[in-house]
């Protein structure tokens, strides 16, 4: 027997500690709370991605009252970045999430359906995502999927000659 060990490494920072188009690109994600449809859960998430030319991308959570049909803040922003501006890599993804209270004390982390989307993001240009997740206490700073998604299935696990 032999064992894997998988170790991943976040970045926590204060508010203050990072720079000014990281600054800006967290604060373009909780403004894009705002625009949540989120009247089931009252948990608005908002995202914000810069694509490789500068362009910036927001979206938000939408629910719907039959619920598996509503979908992240992540996917949404994702989606609509990768249709939108097919040839341009998403460099930074950044999350924000709050409750009627205000934004969260401690990140959100993607869900596992973000995180598998996030990751095909990666392989389909060929580069690493940074993730910004907020939190009122902290920032944390992933410098790739592969930290939040270790031992993950993406399409070379189907192709035979690199089984
Ligand atoms: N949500 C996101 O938008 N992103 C996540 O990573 C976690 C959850 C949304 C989905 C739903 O609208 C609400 O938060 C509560 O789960």
């Amino acid at each position: 027997m032999r064992v894997l060990t998988i170790t991943s490494i976040i970045h926590v920072y204060q508010f203050e500690e990072l720079g000014a188009d990281d600054k800006t690109l967290l604060q373009t994600a909780m403004e894009a709370t705002r625009r949540s449809y989120s009247p089931y859960s009252r948990f608005a998430v908002g995202a914000a991605v810069l694509l490789a030319d500068g362009t910036v991308v927001t979206g938000s959570n939408q629910e719907n009252a039959a619920y598996p049909s509503g979908l992240c803040a992540e996917r949404t922003t994702l989606f609509y970045a990768n249709s939108q501006y097919p040839d341009q890599p998403v460099q930074t993804l950044a999350i924000a999430a709050r409750t009627e209270e205000g934004f969260v004390n401690d990140p959100i982390p993607p869900c596992g359906a973000c995180r598998q989307v996030i990751l095909e993001t990666e392989k389909r240009y060929n580069q690493h995502i940074r993730i910004l997740l907020y939190g009122l206490k902290g920032i944390y700073e992933i410098q790739s999927i592969g930290d939040l998604l270790p031992l993950s299935f993406e399409a070379s696990a189907m192709d035979p000659t690199t089984r």
